[in-house]
Parts: structure tokens; C-alpha cells; sequence
């Protein structure tokens, strides 16, 4: 529980998005005041909607874009009451990010500045960062801990988020702000509820939406990127884990930050379950808990992408006390029914 006497009142950036809407409703159930920014590029505002029936609460919302410094510094004015910040406004798409690295940059990196210049103004000191396993790039040695080095990133999206932690890592040394970054591994699933999920515009580049995008009959073929890696059946090991375990560690993050439980300026943690899938193994459980044979073909690996990586979560699990608890089937089950809701309100015209 993060409210004990006072309720906190978070500034959530990208609440609206797939990890920002389930951390809304975490904080929410555990007594947090939620005001979420977001700029709705990549996702909608149905979700507020969605958030209060799982909730009960509408959270407040304002829409505008983090990277513009005007309505930024704007926002801050108005609002002098925030406590902490969960930072998730970020494109991040690798491809996209290779075709529009200025795009990338100026977004990601620029509203990290321009947020920045709002808690000097408004003296607030903590902001959890959403940060990637991406910064690892191809470990030398798995599991991954956090003290493996950064390896030059493959994608302006990649070097964002190691820009990011680098900022947080000066400012933090020198002004008075405190910083947690969490590097996700592959966040997948969906709210128990089916009520929020991820919203993939266009074709999805993550394997999880093109598995059950596939499976409901939006796509023909979901294209296994290479079965030429030194794996146990040949295809790529990502360390998946579920978003409403991610979510979860985003309320202790920032609780660790306000109760003064911290033990440097900027703390970082894998987010990761610890256990390492195939390609193919993810498909095997899809079609085991949805009884749906999927359609795939094995195709070149895809540029860019690392053989092997999960984590070694015991940072996590012992300083932040927090442990990923869902399994590898309930989180396929999770995004098929998010994918089947998504289909039925497509079929209600909703
Ligand atoms: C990538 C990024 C990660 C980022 C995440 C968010 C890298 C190394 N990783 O994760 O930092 O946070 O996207 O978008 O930049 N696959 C297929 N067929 C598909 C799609 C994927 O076989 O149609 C395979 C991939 O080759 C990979 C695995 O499935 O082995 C997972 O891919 P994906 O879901 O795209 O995530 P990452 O590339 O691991």
C-alpha cells in the first residue's frame, strides 16, 4: 500500500498506453490520486473509461505532448500538487525508429528534459523511468543482471532509453530528483478483465499481438524470425512476462522512492520473470490454452534482433521485494481474450 495517511497523487505520462493503463489501475487500487498525460498518438481515450469500470475511478487526464515544452511547463503550473512521476510517454517501435531517429529522439529524450524542468519548478524528486532490456543488447552472460555492460545500441529507439538512463544518471548526481529505472524484458498479456490491453495500430511488430492477431483471422501467417539460433529448437529466447506483473512493480517502485527506501539516487531493475522462451514454445502454449492451431511459417531472422537474453531477477526480487508471478499460459490466455474482446467490440461496431 503506498497511502498511509495522505494519498500520493502520481503524474502518469503515457497512462493511456499498454503499460501505463495497467500501472493506472495498480496505483489506483492501492490508494493512489492518478493524473494522466498523454498525447494519444498510439493509443485512445476510451481507456479512461475502461481504467474506471476496472477502478472505479475515472483517472484525470490532459492530452497534449510531453515533448513541447510550452503546454509541459504549462501543465507543471497548474498543478503543484503532483508527488511523484512514472515516466512511460515513448514511441517504440525499433523499426519505425530506424526509418525516424529525430522523431525518436526528440520525443523520448526530449520529454524526459522538458518533464525535468517541471519537477525543478515544482520540487518534486521521483520519477520511475520506463527503461528496456534492449540497453543490454546481446549479453555476453545469461542470465542478464544489471550490472552487465551497455552495448552499443542497434536502434534509435535503443539509444534512447540509454540516453534516458544516462540523463537520469547526471541529474540525479546533481539535482535534487531521484530515479528508478526499470528494464522491462518482453511485457505481454492483458487485464484479467479484458477491459485493457495492448492496442497495436497497423501490423504489430511484437510477436505476442501477431500471434493472436493471427489466430482471430486478421493476419494469414504469423513469419518466425530464423530457427538458425543457438536455442534448443532453433528460433529466438525473450524473457516474457506479464504487464500487470510490470505494472505492479511500478506502485513499489515508486512507494520505495516516497518512503525514503532507496539506497542510491538512481536504482535500477530487471523486470523479468527469470525464465527464458522460444518462438515456438510461446506458440505451443498459445495453442494449448486457446485450443487454436496457428498458422506459421519459418522465415530469414529479423535485422537487429538478439539470439537469447532474460533476466536475472534477484535485484528486483530482494531489494524491491517484488517477484513476476504469473506463468507463460496465463499470460497467453490473458492477451487471447483481450484479443477476443477486441474482435467481439470490432463486431459491435464499438
Ligand atoms: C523489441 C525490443 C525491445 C522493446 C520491444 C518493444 C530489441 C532487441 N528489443 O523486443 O527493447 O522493448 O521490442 O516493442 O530491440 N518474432 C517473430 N515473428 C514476429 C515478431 C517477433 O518470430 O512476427 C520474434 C522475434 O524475432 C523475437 C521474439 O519474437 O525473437 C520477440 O519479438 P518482439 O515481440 O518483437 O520483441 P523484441 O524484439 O524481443
Amino acid at each position: 500500500m503506498i497511502v498511509k495517511n495522505k494519498m500520493k497523487k502520481i503524474l502518469v505520462t503515457g497512462g493511456t498506453g499498454f503499460i501505463g493503463s495497467h500501472t493506472v489501475v495498480e496505483l489506483q487500487q492501492n490508494g493512489c490520486e492518478v493524473i494522466i498525460v498523454d498525447n494519444l498518438f498510439n493509443s485512445s481515450a476510451d481507456v479512461l473509461e475502461k481504467i474506471g469500470i476496472i477502478t472505479g475511478i475515472i483517472p484525470a487526464f490532459e492530452q497534449f505532448d510531453l515533448a513541447d515544452p510550452a503546454p509541459t511547463a504549462g501543465f507543471f503550473s497548474r498543478h503543484s500538487d503532483i508527488d511523484g512521476i512514472i515516466h512511460f510517454a515513448a514511441f517504440k517501435a525499433v523499426g519505425e525508429s530506424m526509418s525516424k531517429p529525430l522523431g525518436y529522439y526528440r520525443n523520448n529524450v526530449g520529454s524526459l528534459l522538458n518533464i525535468h524542468e517541471g519537477m525543478k519548478k515544482n520540487g518534486i524528486r521521483d520519477i520511475v523511468f520506463s527503461s528496456s532490456c534492449t540497453v543490454y543488447g546481446q549479453p555476453d552472460i545469461l542470465p542478464v543482471t544489471e550490472t552487465a555492460p551497455i552495448k552499443p545500441a542497434w536502434s534509435p529507439y535503443g539509444n534512447t532509453k540509454q540516453m534516458c538512463e544516462d540523463i537520469l544518471r547526471f541529474t540525479t548526481a546533481s539535482l535534487p530528483v531521484r530515479a528508478i529505472a526499470l528494464r522491462y524484458f518482453n511485457p505481454i498479456g492483458a487485464h484479467d478483465s479484458a477491459l485493457i490491453g495492448e492496442l497495436p495500430l497497423g501490423v504489430p511488430n511484437n510477436l505476442v499481438p501477431f500471434i493472436t492477431q493471427t489466430a482471430i483471422g486478421l493476419r494469414q501467417c504469423l513469419k518466425v524470425f530464423g530457427n538458425d539460433y543457438d536455442t534448443t529448437d532453433g528460433t529466438a529466447i525473450r524473457d516474457y512476462i506479464h504487464v500487470v506483473d510490470i505494472a505492479r512493480a511500478h506502485v513499489v517502485a515508486i512507494e520505495r522512492m516516497m518512503d525514503e527506501k532507496g539506497k542510491s539516487p538512481l536504482e535500477v531493475f530487471n523486470l523479468g520473470t527469470g525464465k527464458g522462451f522460444t518462438v515456438l514454445e510461446i506458440i505451443q502454449s498459445f495453442e494449448r490454452v486457446s485450443g487454436v492451431k496457428l498458422n506459421y511459417e519459418i522465415v530469414d531472422r529479423r535485422p537487429g534482433d538478439v539470439e537469447k537474453v532474460w533476466a536475472d531477477t534477484s535485484l528486483a526480487n530482494t531489494e524491491l521485494g517484488w517477484k513476476a508471478e504469473k506463468e507463460i499460459d496465463e499470460m497467453m490466455l490473458s492477451a487471447w481474450k483481450w484479443e477476443k474482446a477486441l474482435s467481439s467490440n470490432r463486431v459491435n461496431g464499438k
